[in-house]
């Protein structure tokens, strides 16, 4: 009975949408979506077009909002509208003049691990009437899973409750264990930096060998663990920064290596070269992502930390290469062979 009675408002909701059309759409002012529509491209290495179709799906959710179609404190934004609207948010002051102008409030969404589509969000807003919509954005599958690998609000999750976390390798990485015991470089003065080092699995370790170690990460929960991991174990020549690549000062000639296992790397000059400048004269960068074939098949990895073959010393062309391979091995996130690329390049100028 509820059902029918449901399919019948809903009837008349469609039947009334579509002839009175009695809503104004959310636009997204223009200065904000050359900035979206940038990040999108550079984050999640989405072509021109897709990043507009997201934002215009964004405008779609964000009018149902407005028009309270869509509790935006229930209603979970499917993966590629979330990374949009994310992406919006982390640009406080723009978004926040947004907020207010069109909600008359600061409205944000609720981190949410489990992301089904959400087709039931994309009906209602149907049924109310917005009928130019995109289903296929509402369902890009691939998106969806980066935001396990790259959204801070589910990197907190996941530290805080630590089993949430499945299948993630918490010892150190292998390639990076291998590479350290064969190369044995010594203990005086090798200063590593260790990019996005989450828990910390990987810069306990080299602390553990009594390197010189700095990391960071932009999860908090991350470094929490890390610190007091550090603190039990006695160790001293840890530091621990909670920031973003982009506001860590990576400094000029300082590292004798940078890890950098699992991040995305922005093909973007500026950034390579902050990057390559911090090195040190022979200072060594190390590489793990998985290989580009894991965009297909049934379990895809994220694309920002997926490469095509050769990519990764092609970005870092001034560095020359110690080590490229592509074998099929156990990657850190997964639990389950997959092709992986490990690189070193190293600065020989
Ligand atoms: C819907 O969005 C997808 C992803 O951006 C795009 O490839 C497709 O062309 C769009 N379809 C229409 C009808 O605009
Ligand atoms: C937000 O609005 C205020 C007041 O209108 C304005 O001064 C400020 O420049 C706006 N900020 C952005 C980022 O647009
Ligand atoms: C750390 O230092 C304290 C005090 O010196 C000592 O009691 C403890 O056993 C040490 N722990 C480890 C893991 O070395
Ligand atoms: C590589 O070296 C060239 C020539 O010195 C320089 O122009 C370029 O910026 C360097 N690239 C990076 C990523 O550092
Ligand atoms: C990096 O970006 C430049 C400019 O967009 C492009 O020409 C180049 O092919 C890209 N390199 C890689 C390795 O993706």
């Amino acid at each position: 009975m509820k059902i029918i009675v449901n399919l019948l408002l809903n009837c008349i909701f469609f039947i009334y949408g579509i002839l009175s059309k009695s809503y104004d759409e959310v636009q997204i002012p223009m200065n904000d979506i050359q900035y979206i529509i940038s990040h999108l491209q550079i984050k999640y290495r989405m072509n021109y077009n897709d990043a507009k179709n997201c934002i215009i799906e964004l405008e779609h959710f964000f009018t149902g909002i407005k028009y309270k179609i869509i509790n935006n404190m229930i209603d979970h934004p499917p993966g590629a509208i979330k990374n949009t609207w994310e992406i919006y948010i982390v640009h406080t002051s723009m978004y926040y003049n947004f907020s207010y102008l069109t909600f008359d409030r600061y409205i944000h969404y609720t981190p949410l691990v489990e992301d089904k589509g959400q087709l039931y969000i994309y009906n209602k807003l149907r049924i109310f009437g917005i009928d130019n919509m995109n289903e296929t954005v509402w369902l890009l599958r691939s998106l969806n899973e980066q935001e396990y690998y790259s959204s801070l609000a589910t990197w907190n999750t996941y530290f805080k409750k630590s089993k949430s976390l499945v299948n993630f390798n918490s010892n150190v990485n292998k390639f990076l264990k291998q590479f350290i015991e064969e190369y044995n470089p010594s203990l005086n003065n090798f200063k590593v930096l260790d990019i996005a080092m989450g828990q910390g699995r990987n810069s306990i370790w080299l602390a553990q060998k009594g390197y010189d170690v700095v990391g960071f990460d932009t999860s908090i929960e991350g470094i929490n663990i890390a610190k007091n991991q550090a603190e039990r174990l006695n160790l001293t020549t840890l530091q621990t920064y909670v920031t973003s690549i982009e506001e860590f000062y990576f400094g000029v000639e300082q590292w004798d290596l940078i890890v950098c296992i699992y991040f995305p790397i922005i093909n973007q000059t500026k950034y390579l070269q902050k990057l390559e400048q911090s090195l040190k004269y022979k200072g060594l960068f190390m590489v793990e992502v998985f290989h580009w074939d894991n965009l297909i098949g049934e379990h895809r990895m994220p694309i920002d930390v997926t490469y095509k073959t050769n990519i990764i010393p092609l970005l870092f062309s001034n560095l020359t290469t110690i080590i490229y391979e592509e074998p099929m091995d156990y990657s850190d996130f997964g639990n389950r062979l997959t092709k992986i690329i490990r690189y070193v390049g190293q600065k020989q100028y």
